[in-house]
């Protein structure tokens, strides 16, 4: 598992948890931190709440159904508040798509009057430097690649750990994790991305957070941004 402890992933993602309202929709997140998030939320709605949630993935998708967490979609709901993690956190801006699926995230995300990020304190940094994983076509892997080098990026093609073969995504597309180094323009670099033609997504999220909830084995901060 990636990040700091799991008792402080709880501790961020049950404070999120905590600050929706009965009748909100809730876009629910990817990985391990908003997996916490969204068991809480199913005991919240054992206990009465009324909530439905919107999955950005078919990990979040089957969470929710195991824990009780009605469901809905952006064809019938428009989120109130979405509840996701992150791989690196800096300054407000993310780096996600560590379990590739940044598209849907960032969709659901984007979407969110208010979008509230769960990471522990591990994923704190100064500068955002980890790889972005970009998820493009699988038709458009060598072009991107050739542009991504273009950008200053080392592509690395997303490999399956129980399966031969690469990652593919919930969308059916390949993820490219491109080490940039320290990425000292963000936004630059996100316009950058976002205009390689066989870029589905990549997983900067610039500006998007409303709130980061910090979680540590004693409990969890909120930053309001
Ligand atoms: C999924 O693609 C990612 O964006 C996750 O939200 C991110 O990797 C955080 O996962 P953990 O909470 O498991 O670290």
């Amino acid at each position: 598992k990636r990040g700091g402890s799991d008792e402080a992933k709880r501790r961020a993602g049950e404070a999120a948890a905590e600050a929706v309202a009965d009748g909100q929709v809730v876009g629910l997140g990817t990985g391990s931190t908003a997996a916490h998030a969204i068991r809480a939320l199913g005991r919240a709605v054992d206990a009465g709440l009324d909530v439905e949630g919107i999955p950005t993935s078919y990990q979040s998708r089957e969470l929710a159904r195991e824990v009780g967490v009605p469901l809905t979609t952006l064809d019938d709901a428009t989120p109130d508040i979405a509840i996701d993690g992150a791989d690196q956190v800096a300054d407000g801006d993310l780096i996600k798509g560590g379990g590739a699926a940044h598209a849907r995230e960032k969709l659901v995300d984007a979407a969110a009057d208010r979008f509230l990020v769960v990471a522990d304190e591990s994923k704190l940094a100064d500068r955002l430097s980890v790889p972005v994983p970009v998820e493009v076509l699988p038709d458009a892997r060598e072009p991107v690649a050739a542009s991504i080098r273009d950008l200053g990026g080392e592509p690395d093609l997303r490999l399956a750990e129980r399966k031969d073969g690469p990652v593919v995504t919930d969308n059916g597309n390949l993820v490219l994790d491109c080490d940039f180094g320290e990425i000292d323009d963000p936004a630059a670099l996100a316009a950058d991305l976002s205009a390689c033609p066989g870029v589905l997504e990549h997983g900067l999220f610039v500006d998007l957070a409303d709130a980061i909830y910090v979680g540590t084995d004693d409990g969890a901060t909120v930053r309001e941004r």
